[in-house]
């Protein structure tokens, strides 16, 4: 049976991490009289042996909570993990004391909920011979191996309001609105909100954008009389030929680059070409915070209590991942390493197509 699992949270957070946590506690310490501790903001407390212990009163309350009740980071690396002695700065591989930091607590095997950046280091930790199982987590959307990352739902939900505030602003004021929402190198943010808010142009990475087909765009409809256009772009868009607009390099994250600028481009370039007025929104972080809505209310809830299954069987090295309906395992092995982006000739995108979303081909 089952004795002592750690858990921890990583990289940037999203609605539905507290629904995770819940789901591993309740399922660990009522199903299999389990004990649980929280290592505190990722790997950063695996390395420092920051925890707290995870009992049923503190997974109470907070299925519908935002964030992360033990706090996340998506700095720490912990095969090269930043030290800073006499204010030199050096990165050391962390990952031997994590192991021992484990041994200590006489943890069995831990549940480590994550995107990409994670799971890379779960990966690593388990052909160290860690013993982890791993929850596909991210607003992206863009881990392989799983059809949807919880949390990812809830931001097209709070991107698709966006768009339908946008929507009677931008009608009023015969302008065109550009949305910038997050989704890094992939486009599903951008994609599904755009569907569901009624964008009239999508602009994501995986499809380049000519400005100028945008601008016609924009202009064929004041043509026929509607005198505004609602622009939906992923920060990770770029023009056919041209690069994206990093905002920020942050060193000491695994993935360094921060993405963001592109709305502002794109409405200025907007303006210049059709001479109508253009606004711009980035929604930003309002994507990561908040509730989680019901959808990932519920995949949380599955993934979590799937993750201590998969401990239960010794199924060591899996993630948990959703293929259709059905919850299953994949190897954490197939799930990093290549992220999953939306294909261009995918049945959305030809759906889109058919309504007449411009995408900027
Ligand atoms: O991966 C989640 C995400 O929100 C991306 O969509 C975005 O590019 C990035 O994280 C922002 O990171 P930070 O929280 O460091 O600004």
């Amino acid at each position: 049976m089952l004795k002592k699992i750690g858990v921890l949270t990583g990289g940037g957070d999203c609605p539905g991490l507290n629904a995770v946590l819940r789901a591993v506690v309740k399922t660990a310490i009522g199903k299999y009289g389990c004990e649980v501790i929280g290592f505190k903001d990722g790997y950063h407390g695996l390395v420092l042996n920051e925890w707290i212990q995870l009992d049923l009163s503190k997974a109470s309350g907070i299925l519908d909570r935002g964030g992360t009740i033990l706090g996340s980071s998506n700095r720490d690396n912990p095969f090269s993990f930043k030290v800073e002695e006499n204010g030199k700065v050096t990165y050391v591989d962390k990952s031997d004391q994590v192991m021992a930091n484990i041994q200590s607590h006489n943890i069995e095997a831990m549940v480590l909920i994550g995107g990409d950046g994670t799971l890379t280091s779960a990966r690593d930790f388990s052909r160290k011979g860690l013993k982890v199982v791993a929850v596909p987590k991210t607003i992206d959307n863009d881990l392989s191996s799983t059809d949807v990352t919880f949390g990812f739902m809830t931001a097209v939900d709070t991107a698709t309001e966006a768009l339908d505030k946008l929507h009677t602003t931008a009608e009023s004021h015969h302008r065109i609105m550009v949305l910038e929402v997050m989704g890094r190198y992939a486009g599903w943010i951008a994609l599904e909100s755009g569907i569901a808010g009624g964008a009239d142009m999508i602009i994501i990475p995986e499809i380049p954008y000519d400005i100028h087909k945008i601008a016609d765009k924009a202009l064929e409809r004041q043509k026929a009389g509607k005198n505004f256009s609602i622009v939906v772009v992923a920060e990770g868009a770029k023009p056919k030929g041209g690069s994206m607009v990093v905002s920020q390099v942050v060193k000491d994250s695994p993935d360094p680059i921060r993405l963001g600028g592109i709305g502002q481009k794109i409405a200025q370039d907007l303006t210049e070409i059709t001479g109508m007025d253009s606004r711009v929104t980035v929604l930003g972080h309002l994507q990561r915070g908040g509730r989680p809505n019901p959808y990932d209310r519920i995949l949380s809830t599955r993934y979590g209590a799937a993750a201590v299954e998969l401990i239960k069987n010794k199924k060591f090295g899996m993630m948990v991942s959703l293929q259709g309906n059905e919850i299953d395992a994949v190897p954490i092995e197939e799930a990093v390493g290549q992220l999953k982006t939306v294909s261009p000739e995918s049945e959305l995108i030809n759906i889109a197509r058919s309504i007449g979303v411009e995408f900027g081909e």
